[in-house]
């Protein structure tokens, strides 16, 4: 084999991943590789455990059973924080942005953290003008340059999950976990940040989305998962998890 033809190491990999909690199986055996620079689809009904995988694979919940990776690292013992050091980065099915603080020193707070910066008494204006930088060019990178001094509280919906990409552009996550992005997004405003969320997977990151909007998923992802009541159902290309007998079935009735 030469070189060109090694496989590259995934930037995720997921192995026998399982989440009990209490006497409930809440997920089993889940096996997931995301190359650098993909996007992995993650579908499936209410409760499926879309949400509880973006929270091992981000390091908020311990795995009863399994390992997770990243490039190659063995990241399971590792919490939230550690993992966000190494690049990951996550949103939530519920906005999480400080409601009171502008646009920009929402974005600003992740381009500090990123730099280490503690803010204090002893203001550190150079490390503090770096971020400001970094905020506004992950500001501009998704159009809300001109809404920098809002509020964030203020934004629309749409707006609210541009500004939760811009806050991972500046802490310079790597791997993107987003969970449900276009959730209470105007149709108008979909578009636009599917093209955004593809931007960011097309600059090199790896992006890990739970949608519902299948077309969204589609477009986006080389791999879709899909999860039903806790497990694999599928794992391949848009085309392969259409096409399989089990998602039909489980599917039944409901445009995929
Ligand atoms: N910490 C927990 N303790 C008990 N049950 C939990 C816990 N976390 C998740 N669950 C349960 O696990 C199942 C999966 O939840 P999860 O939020 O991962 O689903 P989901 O696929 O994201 O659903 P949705 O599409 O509604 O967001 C649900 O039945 C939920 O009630
Ligand atoms: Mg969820």
């Amino acid at each position: 084999m030469t070189a060109r033809d090694e496989p590259q190491t995934p930037a995720l990999t997921a192995r026998g991943l399982g989440f009990r909690v209490g006497g409930a199986q809440i997920l089993a055996d889940v096996d997931l590789e995301v190359p650098a620079g993909h996007c992995l689809g993650v579908i499936g009904p209410n409760g499926a455990g879309k949400s509880t995988l973006l929270n091992l694979l981000s390091g908020i919940l311990r795995p009863s059973a399994g390992t997770i990776e990243l490039a190659g690292r063995d990241v399971t013992a590792l919490g939230a924080v550690a993992r966000a050091r190494l690049g990951v980065g996550r949103t939530f099915q519920t906005s999480s942005l400080f409601p009171t603080l502008s646009v920009l020193e929402n974005a600003r707070l992740a381009a500090e953290a990123r730099h280490g910066t503690v803010r204090g008494f002893w203001h550190r204006p150079r490390a503090s003008d770096e971020a400001t930088r970094v905020a506004s060019e992950a500001l501009a990178a998704v159009g809300l340059g001109p809404l920098a001094a809002r509020p964030a509280g203020a934004l629309s919906h749409g707006d609210k999950r541009k500004l939760e990409l811009a806050i991972l552009i500046a802490s310079d996550a790597r791997t993107l976990l987003l969970d449900e992005p276009m959730a209470g997004v105007n149709t108008e405003n979909v578009e636009p940040l599917t093209d955004l969320i593809g931007g960011l997977a097309r600059q090199g990151r790896t992006v890990v989305l739970i949608e519902h909007h299948m077309s969204v998923v589609v477009g986006l992802a080389e791999t879709i998962a899909v999860l039903d009541s806790g497990r694999l159902l599928a794992h391949g290309t848009p085309d392969e998890v259409i096409a399989n007998d089990e998602v039909q079935r489980a599917y039944l009735g409901q445009a995929l």
